[in-house]
């Protein structure tokens, strides 16, 4: 009965912290699954630099489109692969994003959420990219921009190699 009590006191205070949070066991507290602010933060936090969804981002590492054949995940199996990955991904961020990206749990929840949300993915374009982080990934060369034609290779002046 008392375990009861304290567990509903920690619904209603998650409720009011925000979100959807429930208790998911004895003093665990799961964040809300917003996959719309994920679809932000994965711009903002700056993951789209390296990582891209939908065609948009960058190429240095694994895309994150949402996979139809996967099924459902279990979330804390991209945050451990996050971490298999971490000592290459933070030399990354440092380099180039100057500083190792923040999270908080919700954070977090609410980009895997997004990694996992096909509507939401289908809805992610370069107007989620805050500025400062649009410059980095024009910065980091693997963007191609459409605008910009190929150097043309047809003429070649240089093919006179063949006087002996
Ligand atoms: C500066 C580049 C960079 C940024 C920014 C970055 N990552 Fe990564 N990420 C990588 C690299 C490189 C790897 C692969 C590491 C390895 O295989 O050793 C990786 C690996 C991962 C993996 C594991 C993929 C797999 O299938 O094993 C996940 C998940 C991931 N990143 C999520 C994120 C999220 C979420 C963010 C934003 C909060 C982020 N990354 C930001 C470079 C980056």
């Amino acid at each position: 009965m008392k375990k009861y009590v304290i567990r509903t006191a920690a619904v209603i205070a998650a409720t009011l912290i925000g979100g959807q949070a429930v208790v998911a066991g004895p003093g665990l507290l799961m964040p809300d699954f917003n996959a719309e602010l994920g679809r932000t933060l994965f711009a903002s936090k700056g993951c789209v630099v390296c990582h891209s969804v939908n065609g948009i981002g960058g190429i240095d590492a694994a895309a994150l489109d949402y996979d139809p054949e996967g099924g459902p995940m279990d979330p804390f199996d991209f945050a451990a692969k996050m971490w298999r990955g971490a000592e290459t991904m933070i030399y990354m961020q440092q380099d180039e994003l100057g500083d190792q990206i923040q999270l908080t749990g919700p954070e977090l929840a609410a980009i895997i959420a997004f990694a996992h949300d096909e509507e939401q993915q289908a809805l992610f374009s370069m107007d989620d990219i805050p500025e400062n982080i649009r410059e980095m990934l024009h910065g980091s060369d693997e963007e191609h921009d459409e605008s910009e034609p190929d150097a043309d290779h047809d003429e070649k002046p240089d093919s006179d190699e063949d006087h002996d």
